[in-house]
């Protein structure tokens, strides 16, 4: 270490995780490298420029890179020579064509790293991985790095929500360290001074119970969403009404109100990912019944999409093959430009397949939106893709949907019929103005 107290940081990959992680650390005080193979993504970085949306990150990395103690590169060797710690914050997609997630950019980051560790070191896993990774890593680390022994590799999970992404790393709720020996304990402690003398929580313990903590939480996250959805099918198949059960539910401490929400269900980058490599890792070692009721999480979540659809065909009187719908939302949540397995334009993209005319609007993920799927047509607001609809469906609950007047809408589209997927409007405001206000779970 350059000294016993403040350790020089890394960060390989600069994706939501990495450049958030980075930008977080530098401005707590840490001298810190940004590292990624993609050279576009570190000029913009260093030019104060986030590559994608996150309320906040903009402005903290101006400030940190201000302070000179945040710098950007492409190479290892750099990184290596650099850094007493190297946090891995590279990306662990979904296979395709498996539900395996691929490891490749972990094992890539680590493999470029290690022969370039010639002093004391510790890699610092935070990519979601399956269970039994650090474990085949550290063997990796320690045959590639010349400084053998002296590099150790750690396990430290990362449960940063986009939208939230600074507030949860610089206030997490807990901090999970996986390690294999006291010394990686005291780096971690010291790589982490400020956040745990905040008052965090820090939970010690071996590498495969670190990378299971992120595993168990999204899968019990995705759970909790699915139940709900569960109940919003029960409650259709009998005029209950699903957002009084949840809100009667929620009340109990014991069970909570968050992640509670019923509608369209989950997506992301994570929590659909997450619970299919879960099952497929389980199913590998041989306890795959352990987490079975995972697939069902995922079919309940599917189920919501096609549901949806449903919803707008019955109110367009059983058919969508050239009626005119307008789709609030793209994102697959509000405060994101982040369409990974958005359920919104799953939603969006099979009306489309069954002959609608189809326009999107998203405050933030238009761009990403219209790259992904240029076979749909967008529009610049909500009025704009209103005008002339046939039906209004509301896919993603950003604030400024919730504020439209229900009064104005109705100037713009042919029919007054809405579809809200998220439970996100006033059912009442919008039916006093006229409106067939239809919810899934809602009778
Ligand atoms: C998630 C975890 O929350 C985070 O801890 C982890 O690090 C990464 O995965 P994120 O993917 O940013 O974070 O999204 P999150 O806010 O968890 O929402 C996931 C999805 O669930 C969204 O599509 C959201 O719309 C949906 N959701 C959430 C519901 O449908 N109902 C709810 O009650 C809550």
């Amino acid at each position: 270490m350059n000294t016993g107290r403040t350790p020089r940081l890394t960060v390989i990959g600069t994706g939501y995780l990495g450049a958030t992680h980075a930008v977080c650390m530098a401005s707590l005080g840490f001298e810190v490298l940004g590292v990624d193979v993609d050279a576009g993504k570190i000029g913009k970085l260093a030019s104060g420029q986030v590559p994608f949306f996150e309320p906040g990150l903009p402005e903290l990395l101006a400030k940190t890179l201000e302070t000179g103690r945040l710098r950007f590169t492409t190479s290892y060797e750099e990184a290596a020579e650099f850094g007493d710690v190297h946090f891995i914050c590279v990306g662990t997609p979904q296979m395709p064509g498996s539900d395996a997630c691929d490891i490749s950019y972990v094992d890539a980051a680590v493999t470029a790293l290690a022969p370039h560790l010639t002093r004391r070191a510790l890699v610092v896993g935070k990519s979601t991985v399956p269970v039994g990774t650090a474990a085949r890593l550290t063997h990796v680390v320690r045959e590639l790095a010349p400084a053998g022994e002296e590099v150790e590799l750690a396990w430290n999970p990362e449960f940063l929500r986009e939208g939230y992404a600074v507030d949860d790393t610089l206030r997490p709720d807990r901090l999970v360290f996986g390690v294999a020996s006291d010394r990686a304990r005291d780096t971690l402690a010291a790589a982490f001074a400020p956040i745990i003398e905040a008052g965090t929580p820090v939970v010690t313990t071996d590498l495969a119970t670190a990378e299971l903590v992120k595993v168990a939480a999204n899968s019990f996250l995705a759970t909790k969403i699915s139940y709900i959805n569960a109940m919003a099918e029960v409650c259709e198949a009998t005029g209950a009404d699903v957002r009084d059960l949840a809100t009667a539910l929620a009340y109990d401490d014991r069970i909570g109100g968050r992640f509670l929400q019923p509608g369209l269900g989950f997506g992301g980058g994570c929590l659909p990912k997450d619970i299919r490599a879960f099952a497929h890792r389980a199913e590998e070692i041989g306890v795959g019944q352990a987490v079975s009721f995972l697939r069902e999480v995922d079919a309940i979540n599917r189920r919501r999409r096609s549901r949806t659809v449903d919803l707008v065909r019955e109110l367009l009187g059983g058919r969508l093959d050239g009626r005119r719908i307008a789709c609030l939302g793209a994102a697959f949540k509000p405060n994101s430009d982040d369409i990974r397995d958005a359920p919104a334009l799953d939603v969006a993209r099979t009306m489309h397949g069954l002959g609608a005319y189809v326009r999107v609007y998203d405050p933030a993920a238009l761009d990403n939106a219209r790259r992904a799927y240029p076979e749909l047509r967008y529009g610049e607001s909500a009025m704009d893709v209103a005008r002339d609809a046939d039906v209004v469906v509301l896919l993603t609950e950003w604030a400024e949907f919730r504020q439209i007047d229900p009064h104005a809408m109705a100037e713009v589209t042919a029919h007054r019929r809405i579809v809200d997927g998220r439970h996100a409007l006033d059912a009442e405001a919008w039916r006093a103005a006229g409106w067939e206000y239809r919810a899934l779970g809602r009778s």
